[in-house]
């Protein structure tokens, strides 16, 4: 399905390691390749600290790469100069996790708001207000909170501002950075659908970073797996969670509870031994293999590519045809 459509995005081979002490490195993102196509949602997946805030913000060049490429537009981001690397910075937004740390307490929602207008000279004077109201209105507040500083308002409120932020400058894609996982859950599914109602009427792309597979499926047309910071599998939201092959996958979906208690008898659960083991000194073979209930000698030693096994389903794993019919 997604093979004819446009790439917005295209990574290969994207390193980040951050260099937290003399010649000592922590391998964030470790060699991950993937598309995102124009008007899709790609949900990025994982438990926390395997590396998807890094993935979001080095593809938005706010981390620059330790090594690989992110094309925008057939473009490597890296090497834009002068207005289009300042056009860059207007067209890939970012909404944050916690919509009060991100925005700035002492200054007005207009101007929250309107900050990226004026960096980009958008709009000026009554130009730039009727926007701001316009934008509030479009993220279901309304033109009377523009006067308002964030503390005023409650946490859904607050994303609401922050995504009206994202969307002042125009954007075509946007990194939404776990935007539901601190609002109470009654909240989150009002958010989702606002950014699912935003994307059909502005056509955006989104990668949609979170760290539990519930809510994902439901916004995602895609949906990757991360494990410090190696990108275990990516499919098709419905062939991600009907049909996993990786054991890790397996093991993330066995821990989410099915309505269906006939199919939930059926699914066997998975339960991970021992820790995540540190991205500064991960294993030599599949980063899994610690804690894989499939783990060999080879899995130990050589480390699985990211591969196409059926159409649109990627998968790192030696042995997921064993996977699939036995766990
Ligand atoms: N600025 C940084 N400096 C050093 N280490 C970092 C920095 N940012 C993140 N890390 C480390 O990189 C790894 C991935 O972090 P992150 O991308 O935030 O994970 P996630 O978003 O999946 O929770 C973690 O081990 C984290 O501690
Ligand atoms: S490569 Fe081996 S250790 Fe890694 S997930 Fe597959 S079976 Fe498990
Ligand atoms: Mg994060």
């Amino acid at each position: 399905m997604s093979n004819d459509r446009e790439v917005l995005i295209k990574v290969r081979n994207l390193k980040k390691y951050f260099n937290i002490d003399k010649n000592i490195y922590l391998k964030a993102v470790d060699d991950v390749s993937f598309n995102i196509y124009k008007g899709e949602t790609l949900g990025l997946v994982g438990e926390s600290g395997c590396g998807k805030s890094t993935i979001g913000r080095t593809i938005l060049n706010i981390y620059k790469a330790t090594s690989g490429t992110v094309e925008f537009k057939g473009k490597n981001i890296y090497e834009l100069k002068g207005k289009e690397a300042k056009e860059f910075t207007r067209k890939a937004q970012m909404i944050f996790q916690d919509p009060y740390a991100s925005l700035n307490p002492r200054m007005l929602v207009s101007n929250i708001i309107g900050e990226g207008i004026d960096i980009h000279k958008l709009l000026t004077g009554q130009a730039r207000m009727n926007r701001i109201h316009e934008l509030l209105e479009l993220v279901g507040l309304n033109k009377e909170h523009a006067n308002r500083f964030p503390h005023e308002f409650s946490g859904g409120q607050r994303q609401r501002i922050g995504i009206a932020r994202a969307l002042a400058v125009n954007p075509e894609f946007i990194v939404c950075d776990e935007p539901i996982s601190a609002l109470d859950v009654s909240i989150q599914a009002q958010v989702v659908n606002l950014l699912k109602d935003l994307q059909e009427k502005m056509g955006l792309t989104y990668l949609f970073i979170a760290h539990d597979l519930s809510m994902v499926r439901y916004i995602s047309d895609r949906v990757a797996v991360m494990y410090l910071g190696s990108m275990m599998e990516l499919a098709n939201s419905d062939e991600l969670y009907e049909n996993p092959l990786h054991p890790y996958t397996k093991a993330l979906l066995s821990a989410i509870p099915i309505p269906d208690p006939k199919v939930q008898r059926k699914r066997e659960r998975i339960v991970l031994q021992g820790d995540v083991p540190s991205p500064i000194n991960p294993p030599k073979g599949c980063k899994f293999a610690d804690r894989c209930p499939m783990a060999t000698e080879k899995c130990k030693n050589e480390r699985p590519k990211l591969e196409e096994v059926k159409e649109n389903h990627f998968v790192a794993c030696h042995y997921w045809k064993e996977a699939e019919k036995r766990i």
